[in-house]
């Protein structure tokens, strides 16, 4: 997935990769598709950072479903089991707290009962953490470019109205557009085509 014009670090990348494949692809191959293509997106917003920030965000964009494998969830809410795994393995603070709280997980937190869990670590609240939030928000569950108000649509479908899944992500709505639109906004001031596919 390294892009061979940016300069970055590729130890973090490789590892982030191969531990995603690891958890993801044999036992959940759709959302192993799905955080492939947060990957690549996020590499649509690499001209935004610098080679190390770049290393982070994507290494975060593979990573942040991770707590979704079977074998390492724990509490069932993704983003702290996720979160939790990585810490586990010595990843740094800031990996972690992009995972724990990618696209808005301190609402589902509340919901769930798990804010004390999560507050483990920080929301960074920077560009990064919009930028791997806007990732994750345009691309579909297959791996696909897409918007962000189709991929709340979808999510709210594939749950169903009564599911806690979808009360958080109206809950979240707000949010999850702001960080998606600043993101956007930063791609256009410096002339990148983000709805390329
Ligand atoms: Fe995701």
């Amino acid at each position: 997935m390294v892009v061979a014009s940016y300069a970055v670090r590729v130890e973090l990348l490789e590892w982030a990769q191969r531990t995603s494949e690891e958890h993801l692809s044999g036992s959940l191959p759709r959302r192993w598709a799905h955080v492939q293509g947060v990957g690549r997106r996020a590499q649509q917003a690499w001209a935004l950072f610098s080679g190390e920030e770049r290393e982070i965000l994507s290494a975060a964009a593979v990573l942040h479903d991770v707590g979704y494998a079977p074998d390492l969830a724990t509490t069932g809410f993704h983003p702290l089991d996720g979160a939790r795994f990585l810490a586990s393995v010595g990843a740094s603070a800031r990996l972690c707290g992009l995972v724990a709280h990618h696209s808005c997980a301190y609402r589902e937190a509340e919901l769930r009962g798990l804010t004390a869990g999560l507050t483990t670590w920080t929301d960074e609240v920077t560009p990064l953490r919009d930028a791997l939030w806007w990732a994750d928000m345009s691309t579909t569950p297959d791996g696909q470019v897409t918007n962000v108000c189709d991929r709340i649509e979808e999510i709210q479908k594939r749950y169903g109205p009564e599911d806690l899944v979808t009360l958080f992500i109206r809950q979240a709505k707000p949010e999850l557009l702001a960080a998606v639109e600043r993101t956007e906004e930063r791609l256009r001031t410096a002339g990148i085509d983000y709805t390329a596919k």
